[in-house]
């Protein structure tokens, strides 16, 4: 079974085609701000401009004849490039022939992980731009046993690095800029119960300006936000009694982070999985594979049903499988 899946809920338009064991082909087109953020509706036409052009690369490497399914993300996302993204999947699905599968992101992070790394049953740390959630299974859902209060981990970190004047994205120079960190300035450590905040952080990294190096900035903001992180991962082990964590979404590359949660790991004898950085961030294997899985199981998206939806979270899916 072949699945070709298009991802586009943000910043990045990526389209792959998978079977049962492998990405066959994958290309994809990030946008990237001029300056700023992330702006909605220029990262929907940069996807609309590209989607021909990546669709032709894909169709290039792979026959078209041969692909079982089409499958999309349905969100969360930014609405104006899901309704580019919905929009492609649609008229593709109708010139193939072949079915329609409207996929949840966050379902997508988590499956593409535990098809990369063999993990079981984990409890999943989800952390990119736009979301951070701790997530595990309990019968047939995945339910989202903490999150964040406000914003995301990457936007905050995004957030501060854009205040220092760093391009989009910020994750990777922080990163860097963190390895040569000293000196630690204590900043507000927002746990409340398994729920957690940044955006308080954000602000107080922000005031540190001009009576800080950026790199003691940069590293006492990974220290906190990425110690909230492990501590809440670590509770809802103990919780569950799971012994195994993975790591998922374009925050999950950082090191720093993959260091602290195997230390905490360890010291619980639970084992740590990190997918590789390519399938960490959003991709379209990702959108693919879950598609595929949700065909296996009888899923199907009918058209009247393929509307986008900017708020889908993760617990509205029945796993079947
Ligand atoms: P979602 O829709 O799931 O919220 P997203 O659109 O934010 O996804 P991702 O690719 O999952 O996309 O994550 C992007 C984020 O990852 C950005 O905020 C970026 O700064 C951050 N990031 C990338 N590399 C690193 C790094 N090395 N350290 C920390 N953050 C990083
Ligand atoms: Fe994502």
């Amino acid at each position: 079974m072949n699945v070709l899946g298009i991802e586009g809920t943000a910043w990045n338009l990526s389209i792959s085609v998978v079977n049962e064991n492998e990405v066959i082909v994958a290309v994809s087109d990030p946008y990237t701000p001029k300056e700023g953020g992330i702006h909605p509706r220029e990262a929907s036409q940069h996807h609309a401009e590209k989607m021909p052009s990546l669709l032709k690369a894909i169709f290039d490497r792979f026959p078209k004849e041969n692909i079982d399914a089409v499958a999309f993300s349905q969100g969360p996302g930014l609405g104006p490039c899901l309704r580019v993204v919905g929009t492609a999947a649609r008229l593709l699905s109708l010139k193939l022939k072949k079915p329609l599968i409207g996929v949840n992101h966050c379902l997508a992070h988590v499956e593409v992980g535990r098809w990369k790394t063999n993990a079981k049953n984990p409890v999943t740390l989800y952390v990119s731009g736009g979301n951070s959630q701790i997530i595990a299974r309990r019968g047939n859902r995945y339910r989202v046993f903490g999150e964040t209060l406000d914003i995301g981990i990457g936007n905050a970190i995004d957030k501060l690095a854009r205040y220092f004047g760093l391009s989009h994205p910020g994750g990777p120079k922080i990163e860097k800029l963190a390895e040569d960190g000293q000196k630690y300035y204590p900043l507000p450590y927002v746990v409340k119960g398994m729920d957690f905040s940044f955006s308080g952080m954000v602000t107080a990294a922000q005031r540190l300006k001009g009576k800080a190096r950026l790199e003691d900035i940069a590293f006492s903001f990974q220290e906190t936000a990425f110690a909230m992180l492990t501590e809440v991962t670590e509770r809802a082990l103990a919780y569950l009694g799971y012994d195994e964590v993975l790591l998922v979404g374009g925050v999950g590359v950082n090191k720093r982070l993959q260091v602290m949660l195997r230390v905490m790991c360890e010291d619980r004898g639970a084992k740590l999985y990190t997918p590789p950085a390519e399938l960490m961030g959003d991709n379209g294997a990702m959108i693919a594979y879950t598609g595929l899985l949700m065909l296996k199981h009888g899923y199907i998206t009918p058209l009247e049903e393929s509307f986008v939806k900017p708020n889908f979270r993760i617990e509205e899916v029945e796993i079947r499988w």
